[in-house]
């Protein structure tokens, strides 16, 4: 007797070093899994675009049958001699499609008239580019009805507002992020304040945000400016410490209050405050308002003084930033965009920047 060959054993007999072949039948499970593939498989290769062959086959089969069931080397799969879907038809594209799609924007045509449509018949590939000629073509539509409209208009009607902001997320994040953040929050550089940039979500304005005034910011650029020691050369260290004491401890907490005429109306009876105060009202109350509150405040807005009373920092608040602040001064500039940007693309980021959380209504009174 052989004695590789062990009958009933399971295995075929086989043997190889040890390793050997049985005669399991698979689970059923898998055995209908396996089949339920095959004919999911079959059916979608006779139904889609799929087996290939080559173009003298494709040519002699298409006349044989007189049916051109092959294109471009691949079956067209038989959906598309049931389906009444366009790109079965095989239909040619006339001169009007071609100037619709002309006025709609789509400046680089590549048919003519006479051509034929769809000439792989239905492709997933094909559809999407329909799909997206379609959504370009809405878009074209949209933008040109952008360029005539204000930015309240565009903020007032629900459907342009939401275009625009759809539009405006690759625009901010190209020309905007990198300075304000990716969603406009700003930030506040430690280590180098100067290279701090504003928060574009609050309600915190420096130069205003009604509509008319941020495209005015975004097309114009701004050039802040808050000269050495408030351009008052003769203030002394011991001022300077003064005057951000004031503004660190005073105005920004609250400890100190004052009205419109620059009255202490809270920390009068603090020595330090009542001191700094009248340096204030002499060196900077002229932009950043008698009461503290910015150069918005005295209806000024092209300065971008910053309110001292809202613990909202264009630098910084910690003490030591404050006193290098009004020693050294400051010069915060946004870029100007009119010329780098055509005017709908400004009016878009306008709308998203008032979008952002503190759009104003109009100029304040
Ligand atoms: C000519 C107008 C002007 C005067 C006068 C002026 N400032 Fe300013 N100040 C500004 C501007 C503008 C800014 C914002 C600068 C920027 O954004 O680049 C600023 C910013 C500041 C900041 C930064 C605040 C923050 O949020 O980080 C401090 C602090 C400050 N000023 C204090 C003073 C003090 C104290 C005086 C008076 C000694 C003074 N300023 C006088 C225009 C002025
Ligand atoms: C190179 C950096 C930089 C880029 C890029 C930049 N900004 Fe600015 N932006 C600033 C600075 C700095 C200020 C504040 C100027 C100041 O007062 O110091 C500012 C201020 C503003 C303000 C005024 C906010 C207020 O409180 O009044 C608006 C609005 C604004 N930017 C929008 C934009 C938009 C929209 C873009 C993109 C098109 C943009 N910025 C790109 C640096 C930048």
């Amino acid at each position: 007797m052989s004695d590789h060959n062990a009958p009933n054993d399971g295995s075929t007999g086989h043997e190889w070093d040890g390793i050997r072949e049985l005669t399991n039948k698979p689970p059923t499970w898998w055995a209908w899994g396996f089949y339920a593939g095959l004919t999911f498989v079959t059916c979608y290769y006779i139904i889609y675009p799929s087996t290939p062959l080559n173009l003298k086959m494709q040519s002699a089969i298409n006349s044989i049958t007189g049916a051109e069931m092959f294109v471009h080397g691949h079956s067209k799969g038989i959906m598309s001699m049931v389906n009444g879907n366009p790109y079965y038809k095989g239909e040619n594209w006339t001169q009007e499609e071609i100037s619709a799609l002309e006025a709609k924007g789509f400046s680089e045509l590549k048919i003519k008239a006479g051509d034929r449509k769809y000439l792989d018949a239905w492709t997933a590939i094909n559809e999407m580019r329909d799909d997206v000629a379609e959504i370009e073509g809405v878009r074209a539509d949209n933008m040109a009805k952008l360029a005539t409209m204000s930015v309240e208009d565009i903020i007032a009607d629900d459907n342009m507002r939401q275009f625009a902001l759809g539009r405006s997320v690759v625009l901010f994040g190209d020309n905007c992020a990198a300075c304000h953040g990716s969603g406009g929050q700003g930030t506040l550089n430690k280590n180098h304040p100067g290279e701090s940039f504003p928060n574009l979500t609050d309600d915190d304005w420096l130069f205003g945000g009604w509509p008319a005034k941020i495209v005015e910011t975004i097309a114009d650029g701004r050039q802040a400016e808050m000269p050495p020691k408030g351009g008052n050369d003769e203030l002394t260290s011991a001022d300077i410490d003064k005057l951000a004491t004031f503004i660190h401890d005073g105005l920004s907490t609250g400890d100190a209050e004052l009205d419109e005429d620059g009255v202490l109306t809270k920390g009068a009876d603090n020595p330090t405050f009542a001191a700094a105060n009248d340096l204030y009202q002499e060196t900077c109350a002229g932009c950043h308002a008698a009461n503290g509150q910015g150069s918005m405040k005295n209806g000024d807005f092209d300065t971008g003084a910053v309110n001292f009373t809202d613990g909202i920092w264009r630098f910084g608040g910690d003490l030591a930033t404050i006193k290098e602040t009004i020693t050294n001064g400051r010069k915060g500039t946004m870029p100007t965009w009119g010329g780098r940007l055509d005017e709908t693309t400004i009016k878009i980021l306008a709308v998203r920047v008032h979008q952002m959380g503190g759009g104003m209504d109009a100029e304040p009174e």
